[in-house]
């Protein structure tokens, strides 16, 4: 199938790309490479490096390509910056969204999978977070990604576009030939990985004074090869289910900062030194999924859950790329740009 990903070149678009092509489909990346990588697309994909709400590009790929399904990945992705750039978010991760929409429509294009977010939830009242749970997002970020969610029922009962939006968990890990490479790195287990491998001194723990056990935030981490994995069974339910779907993907087990990084510790061998400094505001403190709706629905089960195997994967990929995608030495033989 011709899937069209947007974001492609990015972290879990990257590792996406890869799983699509392997499972003999043929991957579209449009990513205007602001936090991708050319080296990140294998070089079977086709590379269209441009943003996803210019729609001359947009309009030639889905005349060039008979694209049959959308992975929507494309987005600004940092909380911490939403709180200062709120209008960047709602631009980009909504309003960008909907010229895919409509031009999806215009070329009878009528499959869209969808990355959102836990950070819909906010901090929830109840621990594991079911989909029914209550959203009260915490910021811009996941106000917008709660947002476009909410326009597919529309897009779905009007037009007949038919979606799954995934709610990521806090995804992690990294596939045999792509990793995270962000500037800045703000989560928590790449920065862990630079401590180990010596390029920072120390990881911050923001806050030691949270309701959980040990004073620090709690969250699920999943790996980005079970994130692509529930990709590809997405693509197969929308072949027999129409309509708009809505699934969390996470493991269904918390582990604390403290928790990551005495792992990380085993993991790596390094003492990684830590420093507590003041919690880093539109945290909360506990955020563990229930993914039991895409278990079902979908026949996903996480094939990585285990904490030490998502942080050894991330410290290979780091050790073999100490320099991310920066040195094409080490990064992948990059896709060309094309848009046949
Ligand atoms: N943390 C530290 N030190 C660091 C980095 C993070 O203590 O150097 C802490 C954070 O305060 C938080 C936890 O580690 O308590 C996890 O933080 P991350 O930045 O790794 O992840 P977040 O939970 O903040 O956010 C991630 C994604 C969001 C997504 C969210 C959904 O970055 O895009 O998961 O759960 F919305």
């Amino acid at each position: 199938m011709n899937i069209l990903i947007t974001g492609g070149a990015g972290y879990i678009g990257s590792v996406l790309t890869e799983a699509l092509a392997a499972e003999g489909h043929k991957p579209i990346v449009l990513d205007n490479l602001s936090q991708g990588h050319r080296g990140a697309v294998i070089p079977e994909a086709v590379l269209v490096a441009a943003d996803i709400d210019n729609r001359e590009p947009l309009n030639d790929i889905f005349q060039s390509y008979s694209i049959e399904a959308v992975m929507h990945l494309a987005a600004s992705t940092s909380v911490a910056n939403s709180m200062v750039e709120p209008g960047k978010f709602f631009t980009n991760n909504v309003g960008s969204g909907i010229v895919l929409l409509e031009c999806m429509l215009r070329h009878g294009v009528k499959k869209l999978i969808f990355s959102s977010t836990a950070a819909v939830y906010g901090q929830p009242e109840e621990s594991p977070v079911t989909e029914d749970s209550p959203t009260r997002p915490l910021s811009p970020y996941g106000e917008s990604k709660l947002m476009f969610e909410g326009l597919l029922p529309w897009y779905d009962q009007t037009q007949q576009l038919s979606s799954v939006s995934f709610r990521f968990f806090n995804v992690a890990g990294a596939s045999h030939r792509f990793g995270p490479d962000r500037h800045p790195e703000t989560n928590l287990i790449p920065n862990i990985i630079k401590v180990a491998l010596g390029q920072a001194e120390f990881i911050p723990i923001f806050g030691n004074d949270y309701d959980t056990k040990d004073g620090t935030c709690i969250r699920d981490y999943i790996h980005v090869l079970d994130i692509a994995q529930a990709h590809i069974l997405a693509l197969d339910y929308l072949g027999r289910k129409e309509g708009n779907h809505l699934f969390n993907l996470g493991n269904g087990k918390g582990y604390s900062v403290k928790e990551v990084i005495t792992a990380a510790r085993k993991v790596t061998g390094a003492p990684i030194p830590v420093k507590i400094l003041p919690r880093r505001p539109g945290d909360p403190a506990n955020l563990v999924a229930s993914s039991g709706v895409a278990t079902r629905e979908l026949g996903w089960t996480p094939q990585h859950p285990r904490i030490e195997n998502i942080i050894e994967s991330s410290w290979r990929w780091s050790q073999e790329h100490p320099d991310g995608y920066a040195n094409p030495e080490t990064a992948c033989s990059g896709s060309k740009d094309a848009r046949k």
